[in-house]
């Protein structure tokens, strides 16, 4: 394979400091690789009126793949205050950048991984090794707000239409996006030597929108007769995995439901400084963090880099560059068994980029 044509999307807040450092461990590691530059984010909403130029989608479109860090985002009422006022009266909306890379994409795959490295002094219990695949493009998150609202919902709840008083999301399943990261995870389960994966869902109340996700996992699943599939309701989902999260091996659910257990999980393994992340699609995909912009603690310098160490590690892997893949996993593995370099959210007093130096010094040799 020829050189990579990597999109390069630092964001807003800590996304900038962890790619940084990420990009020391990347340039250690040998990737061959081109890194594009492109403006995204809160950034860009306050000098264009715009969180995804044009022309940044148009780089997405000539790249292989992309490396996000994080974007501020903010609810709709509040971003158009802050709108500057050369921007009003034109029409302009508000949207969060990374929403919509997914679907415009249709990344229809979010594979989080949730690993308790040994030594990591965050890690609630030893030996958790969870992997999430969360449908990325639809369900509550389909962006049908308010609009569409049969009148019935209102009727019942003794309301005479649609008011300032009442607020409706759609949540949008498709029996194709259910099957496709039905598919992603099965798939993963047979390439990766796992056993089980776990369908969270809630049919017993969302019984129309979750009993098709639920029938287009076990038709896949049906297809894998070697992986068992389990169900399981949210609620006790999460239980369960405060109570043991041993019993875990794949999890597969849908946008928010996922959304929400990857922070959960993460909150297992040490925090949010060690979830990566990867947003895939047919031909190409999204690597990032699972973390936000972090505003509490951004232009400090001592954000963890390793999650988005780990989602660059995961990126060579998408690439078919597995040996450099996992060169780079081996490494973090290493410098946070050693315990010598560690951040604030581990107990230490190490920098974002002493970390990044650190592993990518491992990765090296
Ligand atoms: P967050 O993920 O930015 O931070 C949550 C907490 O975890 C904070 O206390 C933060 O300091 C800590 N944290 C996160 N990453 C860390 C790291 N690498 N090292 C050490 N500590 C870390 O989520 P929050 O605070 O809810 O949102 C902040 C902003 O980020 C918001 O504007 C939100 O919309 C946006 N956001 C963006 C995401 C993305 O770009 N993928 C994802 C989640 C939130
Ligand atoms: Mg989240």
């Amino acid at each position: 394979m020829g050189r990579h044509k990597i999109a390069w999307l630092p964001g807003d807040g800590i996304g900038t400091e962890v790619l940084e450092a990420a990009r020391t461990v990347l340039d250690a590691s040998g990737l061959e690789a081109d890194y594009m530059p492109g403006d995204i984010g809160w950034n860009m909403w306050l000098k264009e009126g715009n969180t995804l130029p044009e022309r940044t989608v148009e780089l997405l479109k000539r790249s292989d793949c992309a490396f996000f860090g994080a974007v501020t985002s903010k609810p709709p009422a509040d971003a158009m205050r802050e709108l500057p006022a050369r921007f009003r009266g034109k029409g302009i909306k508000y949207s969060s950048a990374l929403i919509r890379i997914r679907q415009q994409f249709d990344l229809f795959t979010c594979l989080r991984p949730c690993k308790a490295y040994p030594g990591n002094p965050g890690n609630l219990k030893e030996g958790t090794d969870i992997v999430i695949f969360r449908e990325n493009t639809e369900g509550i998150y389909c962006g049908a707000e308010w609009g569409r609202v049969p009148q019935e919902f209102f009727s019942v709840r003794g309301m005479e239409r649609v008011s300032p008083n009442a607020a409706v999301s759609i949540r949008a399943i498709t029996r194709r996006a259910s099957q496709n990261i039905a598919r992603a995870a099965f798939e993963h389960a047979e390439m990766h030597g796992r056993k089980k994966v776990t369908a969270v869902h809630k049919a017993n109340v969302l019984r129309a929108t979750d009993g098709l996700f639920l029938e287009a996992v076990r038709q896949i699943a049906q297809e894998h007769p070697k992986i068992k599939l389990e169900q399981m309701y949210i609620d006790n989902c999460c239980l369960q995995l405060v109570l043991d999260p041993l019993k875990f091996d794949i999890i597969l659910t849908t946008n928010l439901f996922g959304d929400i257990l990857s922070d959960l999980c993460a909150g297992l393994v040490g925090g949010l400084g060690f979830a990566p992340s990867a947003n895939i699609g047919q031909k190409w995909a999204l690597f990032e963090p699972a973390h936000g912009s972090a505003p509490d603690i951004a232009g400090k310098g001592i954000a963890n880099p390793i999650a988005a160490i780990l989602s660059a590690a995961m990126m060579a892997d998408w690439l078919v560059e597995k040996t450099l893949a996992l060169n780079i996993e081996a490494a973090v593995a290493a410098v946070i068994k050693e315990g010598k370099v560690r951040t604030p959210d581990m107990g230490g007093k190490s920098k974002t980029m002493d970390m990044g130096r650190a592993v990518a010094e491992k990765v090296h040799r």
